[in-house]
C-alpha cells in the first residue's frame, strides 16, 4: 500500500515540482518518526455506553441527566439552538462559537418522561431522552426529526483521548446536505464522508473526498421539518450516511441513518430546528455573522497562477479594457513572490507593484494577494526571523520546529491557535497593504505539506497552543485555517480600520464566515467539475458560509469554448465570480475562445454588473440573517420533495431562479419550479409552478427566471439605482428588500422595504416605512406585463 502511495505521490509531486522530491521524502520520514515518538500508542481499549439513567437535575435552559457511566447536559438557548454534551462537556471552549455561548432560555422545563426517561420542553423543540441515553429531537407537535442512539466510547486503558461513535436515525424521506464543501453533493448520497481538511494534491472531481474545507455540520430536510446538527469537535472523523426508504404505504419505512465516528474530542453538539431560514439565522447567531465584503468583491475577478510579470498583468487588464469588459479585481498568485516566500515581492518581475496597484485602483480594479501560511525555513528570510523571535512556529513533541515542504522548499508553520502568533501574523499584512493589495486569498492552509507518502499535512503529534490549553495537531488541524483567517482579519481591521477586510480561504471550519469566504480550490476542468462547483457553493451556504465560488473554467487543462462559457455564465450568478487556472493550464481570458464566447461572456459580465446592488443587498441580508445568497430550490418549500432532489438549479436570493447549463450540447433544459409564477428574464415568458418546465438555454445565456412580484435593485444605464419589478400575478402583491450600500466602510444602512401591487391595469411600487407608503426614491421599471 505504502509503496503504491509512494509511487503515486512522487509522480504527483514530481510533476508539480520535481526538485522537491527528495525533500518531500525526508519530510515524510520525519513526520512518521515524530508521530512514532510523539503520540501515545493506543493499546488496549475499553468500550463504554452511558448505562441506565439514575437521576436528573434541572438547570437553566434544561439540566443534567445522570446515567450509570456518563452524564448528559442539555441547554436550550434563547436563540432556539439546543446544546447537549456527554461526559460533562459544555459548549465552551469552542472555535466555532462567535463569542460567548448564548444565554439559556429560562422558560424551558425538564420533566420526567415515560419509562424512566426525561424530556426538555422548549417553545420550538422538545428533546426526549430515554433511560438508556437515546436522544430524540422532536417538533412541538411531537414528530421526531432525529433520534440519536446511546453513544459509545472506546477509552484507551492506559489513558488518553477516547474515540467515540454516535448513530442517528432520521425520517425515511429525509435528505442530507452540508458537511462543508463536498464535490459529490448537493444531496449527500449514501457513503462515507471524512472530516479532515485535505488538499487532494491534484485537480479534484466529483468522486474526491474529503476536500479542503470540511465541517461536522449536517443540514437535514424532511417532510416534518428541517434541522441542522453540528458536532462541535475538530478531530478527525467520518460520517457515514444512508438515506432512508419509504415502504410505499406498507408501513415498512426504513429510517435514514447517520453514523459519526470520531477519533477524539468531546461528544457535544448543537441542534437547530425550523424553516431553513430560521435554522441558518440561529446558526449565524451562534457561529457569527458572515463578514460583509466590499462592493468590488462582488464584481468580476481575474486570477492566474503564473502572470509572471507586471507587463503580463497590464496586458490582461488592457485586454479587458479594450474590449469594454467589466473587471473589478486581479489576483496575484505565488509567482509574484520572491522565490515563493510569503510576504515578499519578486523585485525583478514586479518592480513597481504599488504603482501598478495605484493605477489599477484608479481604473476601479483592486489587486488581491495570495497568502500562504508556510514560511521558508531560512535565516535571513524576514518573516522566518521575526516569527522565530516570537516563537511562532509549530513544534514537535520533542520541542523542535516542525518542517514541511511547500512551494518555497523546507518550511515552518505558524501556530495560529496562539493569540500572540495571530497578532504577529496579522501585523505582516502591513507589508501587503503597502504594496497596494486590497484583498487576500489564503491558500495551502489545510495546512498542506507536499508528501512523498502518508498524509499531506503536519504530523499528528505536532504541538499547538490551542489558546493556551495545549494539544496536538489531531485537534488543531481542522481549525488551522479558521485561526489563520482570524489572524488575517483582525490584522486588517487594525491596519485598515476604514475598510471591510476582503479575505477568502481555501480551508476552514465552522465559523469561517466571520472572517470571509472561501472558494472551490482546484476543481478539475470538465463537465463534472462544473457540476461540483455548484454543489460546493450550495453546500457551504447551508453550513453558514455564504460567500464562495469556483475557479471558472476549471483549474487545470483547457476547457472547450462551450464548457468555459457555461462555467462563466454560472459563475456570474455566484457570490465569488472569479476565473482562475493553474500554471500550465490553457488560457481563461474570455476573448481566447472565439468571438461568440466573447460576446456571450460580455453579456454575463454586464448582467453581473447590473445586478451588483442586488448582490450587495444579499450580502447585507446574509450578514443580518445568515441566509446564503445562493440557496437550494427547496429553501422556501422544504416539504416539496421534487425540489429537495433538485441539484441542478438554485435560487439567488428571493428574486431569481438560476438554471445553469451543466451538460454539453444543450440548448434547452428542464427546470423544476417552486410554487408561483416565474418569468424568463429575457423573453418575459411566464411559467407557473410547481412543476417542471422546459426552457430555452441558447449559448447566449443560461435560463434565469424571476419570481412574480419580485422587486430587484439593479444598476441603471447611467450607473444609478433602479428598481426592476416583476409583475405580480393578477390579484396578488409582491415586494422586496433593498440595502443601499456605500461600497465599503462600516455604515449601517437601513433596509428599505418595497411593495408592488396592481392598481387597475398598472403595477405600482411603494416604499414602506413607519410613516406609511411613499414613492420610491429611484426610477422603477416594471417587467412581465406582456
Ligand atoms: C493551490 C491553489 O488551490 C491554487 O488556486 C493556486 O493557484 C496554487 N495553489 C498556487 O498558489
Amino acid at each position: 500500500m505504502e509503496g503504491r502511495d509512494l509511487v503515486r505521490s512522487v509522480k504527483v509531486v514530481g510533476s508539480a515540482r520535481a526538485a522537491q522530491g527528495l525533500r518531500t521524502l525526508r519530510a515524510a520520514w520525519r513526520r512518521r518518526r515524530s508521530d512514532a515518538v510523539g503520540l501515545p500508542p493506543r493499546g488496549a481499549e475499553r468500550a463504554r455506553v452511558p448505562g441506565l439513567v439514575q437521576d436528573a437535575e434541572p438547570g437553566p435552559g434544561g439540566g443534567v441527566i445522570r446515567f450509570g457511566r456518563s452524564e448528559l447536559r442539555i441547554t436550550v438557548t434563547v436563540t432556539g439552538a439546543v446544546f447537549w454534551g456527554w461526559d460533562g462537556a459544555g459548549p465552551e471552549p469552542s472555535y466555532a462559537l462567535a463569542g460567548r455561548c448564548p444565554e439559556p432560555d429560562p422558560r424551558v422545563v425538564l420533566e420526567p418522561d415515560k419509562d424512566g426517561g426525561w424530556r426538555v420542553v422548549a417553545e420550538r423543540v422538545t428533546i426526549v431522552v430515554s433511560r438508556h441515553g437515546a436522544v430524540e429531537v422532536c417538533t412541538p407537535g411531537g414528530v421526531t426529526l432525529r433520534r440519536d442512539l446511546p453513544p459509545r466510547w472506546w477509552e484507551p486503558v492506559a489513558g488518553g483521548t477516547a474515540r467515540w461513535m454516535q448513530r442517528s436515525e432520521v425520517a425515511a424521506d429525509a435528505r442530507f446536505f452540508g458537511l462543508g464543501g463536498r464535490a459529490s453533493g448537493l444531496r449527500l448520497r449514501d457513503g462515507s464522508y471524512r472530516l479532515w481538511n485535505t488538499d487532494p494534491g491534484h485537480a479534484f472531481g466529483r468522486g474526491d473526498d474529503p476536500l479542503y474545507l470540511t465541517m461536522p455540520v449536517q443540514f437535514v430536510v424532511a417532510d416534518a421539518g428541517a434541522h441542522l446538527m453540528f458536532h462541535d469537535t475538530s478531530w478527525d472523523g467520518t460520517v457515514t450516511l444512508r438515506e432512508g426508504e419509504e415502504g410505499a404505504g406498507s408501513g415498512h419505512d426504513r429510517a435514514g441513518r447517520c453514523e459519526l465516528r470520531m477519533d477524539g474530542g468531546p461528544l457535544r453538539c448543537w441542534v437547530v430546528v425550523g424553516t431553513p431560514a430560521r435554522v441558518l439565522h440561529a446558526w449565524a447567531s451562534l457561529t457569527g455573522a458572515p463578514a460583509l465584503p466590499p462592493a468590488w468583491a462582488l464584481g468580476h475577478h481575474h486570477a492566474r497562477w503564473g502572470f509572471g510579470s507586471e507587463q503580463e498583468v497590464r496586458r490582461i487588464v488592457a485586454g479587458y479594457q479594450e474590449r469594454g469588459l467589466p473587471l473589478d479585481a486581479v489576483h496575484l498568485d505565488i509567482d509574484h513572490y520572491d522565490a515563493h516566500q510569503v510576504f515578499t515581492v519578486d523585485q525583478e518581475r514586479f518592480p513597481k507593484l504599488p504603482v501598478l496597484a495605484e493605477e489599477l485602483r484608479r481604473d476601479g480594479i483592486r489587486l488581491v494577494s495570495i497568502v500562504d501560511p508556510a514560511v521558508k525555513a531560512a535565516p535571513g528570510n524576514a518573516v522566518y526571523d521575526s516569527g522565530s523571535a516570537v516563537d511562532a512556529f509549530v513544534r514537535d513533541a520533542a520541542g523542535e520546529p516542525v518542517r514541511g515542504v511547500v512551494w518555497p522548499g523546507e518550511s515552518v508553520y505558524p501556530d495560529f491557535t496562539h493569540p500572540r502568533v495571530r497578532a504577529w501574523w496579522g501585523a505582516l499584512y502591513e507589508e501587503r497593504l503597502e504594496q497596494g493589495f486590497a484583498g487576500f486569498w489564503h491558500d495551502m492552509n489545510e495546512p498542506t505539506s507536499f508528501h512523498a507518502f502518508g498524509e499531506s499535512t503536519l504530523p499528528r503529534s505536532a504541538r499547538h497552543s490551542l489558546e493556551g490549553r495545549g494539544g496536538d495537531h489531531r485537534e488543531a488541524h481542522n481549525v488551522y485555517a479558521l485561526c489563520m483567517a482570524r489572524a488575517g482579519y483582525e490584522g486588517l481591521r487594525e491596519r485598515a480600520p476604514q475598510e471591510r477586510p476582503f479575505l477568502f480561504s481555501r480551508s476552514g471550519w465552522a465559523g469561517i464566515q466571520r472572517y470571509g469566504g472561501t472558494w472551490s480550490g482546484d476543481v478539475a476542468t470538465g463537465w463534472p467539475g462544473l457540476r461540483a462547483s455548484l454543489s460546493l457553493v450550495l453546500g457551504l451556504g447551508l453550513c453558514g458560509v455564504p460567500y464562495s465560488g469556483p475557479d471558472i473554467g476549471g483549474f487545470d487543462g483547457s476547457p472547450s469554448p462551450e464548457l468555459f462559457l457555461r462555467w462563466f455564465q454560472l459563475g456570474a450568478y455566484l457570490p465569488l465570480f472569479r476565473t482562475h487556472a493553474s500554471l500550465r493550464a490553457g488560457r481563461r481570458e474570455p476573448w481566447e475562445f472565439g468571438p461568440d464566447v466573447l460576446e456571450h461572456a460580455r453579456a454575463a459580465l454586464v448582467e453581473r454588473r447590473r445586478l451588483l446592488p442586488y448582490f450587495m443587498t444579499l450580502a447585507h441580508l446574509a450578514r443580518r440573517t445568515g441566509a446564503p445568497y445562493v440557496r437550494p430550490l427547496w429553501w422556501g418549500a422544504p416539504e416539496d420533495r421534487a425540489l429537495r432532489d433538485c441539484e441542478d438549479a438554485f435560487l439567488l436570493g428571493d428574486c431569481f431562479l438560476v438554471a445553469p447549463v451543466l451538460d454539453p450540447g444543450a440548448d434547452r433544459r428542464a427546470v423544476q419550479l417552486p410554487r408561483g409564477r416565474w418569468y424568463d428574464t429575457v423573453t418575459e415568458q411566464a411559467y407557473e409552478g410547481p412543476g417542471q418546465v422546459l426552457v430555452d438555454a441558447p449559448r447566449s445565456r443560461i435560463p434565469v427566471l424571476a419570481r412574480a412580484g419580485a422587486v430587484v435593485p439593479v444598476r441603471s444605464d447611467d450607473g444609478g439605482l433602479e428598481l426592476e419589478v416583476w409583475a405580480p400575478a393578477r390579484g396578488r402583491t409582491g415586494g422586496g428588500l433593498v440595502v443601499p450600500d456605500a461600497g465599503d466602510g462600516w455604515g449601517e444602512p437601513e433596509i428599505e422595504r418595497y411593495v408592488a401591487r396592481w392598481e387597475g391595469r398598472r403595477v405600482v411600487v411603494g416604499r414602506e416605512s413607519e410613516e406609511g407608503v411613499s414613492e420610491p426614491p429611484c426610477p422603477v421599471r416594471v417587467r412581465g406585463l406582456g
